[in-house]
C-alpha cells in the first residue's frame, strides 16, 4: 500500500509517500521547518502543505512527540502545552497519529534490526527527549514513556538524552555512563532480549556504544532519518498501532 508518512520533529516536519511493503520512500521527501512555537494550528498548516505538495488523497500517518491515545494528544513534554487534549487525528484531516518513538520502533521491527525478533524488544530514541517503544513478540505496547522514569530524582531524559549530552557538554564516554545506567534500570524492570537505540546518535554509535555495558544486547537502529516517516506510514496498515 502507498501511505503518506509525516514525522513531526522539534526543528523539522518531514513527509514522503512510503511503500509499506518494502519500507521505501517512493518520492523524495519534503522537509519544512517546524513553526516556533510549535502550536497545533501552525503545525496543522504545515501538515496540510505536505499533503498538498504530494497531491495526496490516500491514507496519511503522522508521528507526534508525546502520548497519543485514539488520536488525542495526552502529554507534551517537549512541545507546546496547548497540544494537550487536542484531537490530532481530526486536526490532521483524519490521519492515523501515533507517538514518535512508537513509529520509529514500528519501522525498526518491520524493516530494521527488530525484524523477526520475538520476546521483549525495546527501542529507545535519544534526541531532545528519550522516546521508547516496547514490543512483545512483535506487538507494540504503545505510549510506554520510559524516558520519564525517575533516576536520581530526575526524569531520565533530563540526564541521558542527546540534548543533555550537548547542554552539559559531556564527552561521549561520560554520556555513555549515563546511558548505561539508564539502560540497566530499564533492563532491571523489563528483562528485554534486545535494545535498539535510535535517534540521531545511532549514526555515532561507535563513539559511545563500546562504553555501554549491559546484560542485554544493544544495537543501533538500522533505519535512520526516515524511521519516523516509514513507521508513521506502517501504522496505517498495522492493526496494533
Ligand atoms: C515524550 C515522548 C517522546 C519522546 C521523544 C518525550 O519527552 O514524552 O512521548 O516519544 O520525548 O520525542
Amino acid at each position: 500500500m502507498n501511505v503518506l508518512g509525516i514525522d513531526i520533529g522539534g526543528s523539522g516536519i518531514k513527509g514522503a509517500p512510503v511503500d509499506t511493503e518494502s519500507g521505501e520512500l517512493t518520492q523524495e521527501r519534503l522537509r519544512i521547518p517546524t513553526p516556533q512555537p510549535a502550536k497545533p494550528d501552525g503545525v496543522a498548516e504545515v501538515v496540510a502543505e505536505i499533503v498538498k505538495h504530494f497531491s495526496w488523497s490516500g491514507p496519511v500517518g503522522v508521528t507526534f512527540p508525546g502520548v497519543v491515545v485514539d488520536g488525542v494528544v495526552r502529554t507534551a513534554a517537549n512541545v507546546h502545552h496547548s497540544w494537550i487534549g487536542v484531537d490530532a487525528a481530526r486536526l490532521f484531516g483524519g490521519a492515523t497519529v501515533l507517538n514518535d518513538a512508537d513509529a520509529a520502533g514500528t519501522a525498526e521491527m518491520t524493516f530494521g534490526e527488530g525484524r523477526g525478533r520475538s520476546g521483549t524488544v525495546i527501542m529507545l530514541t535519544f534526541g531532545t527527549g528519550i522516546g521508547s517503544a516496547l514490543f512483545v513478540n512483535g506487538l507494540l505496547v504503545p505510549n510506554t514513556e520510559l524516558g520519564h522514569l525517575i533516576l536520581h530524582g530526575k526524569d531520565a531524559e533530563e540526564r541521558a538524552s542527546d540534548r543533555a549530552r550537548e547542554e552539559h557538554d559531556l564527552s561521549w564516554e561520560k554520556w555513555a555512563d549515563r546511558v548505561e545506567e539508564y539502560l540497566r534500570h530499564v533492563e532491571m524492570l523489563f528483562s528485554p532480549s534486545l535494545f535498539i537505540l535510535g535517534g540521531g546518535v545511532s549514526k555515532k554509535a561507535d563513539k559511545f556504544l563500546p562504553h555501554v555495558k549491559t546484560e542485554t544486547p544493544v544495537v543501533p537502529a538500522g533505519l535512520q532519518n526516515e524511521a519516523g516517516i516509514v513507521g508513521a506510514a506502517c501504522a496505517c496498515v498495522r492493526p496494533d498501532v
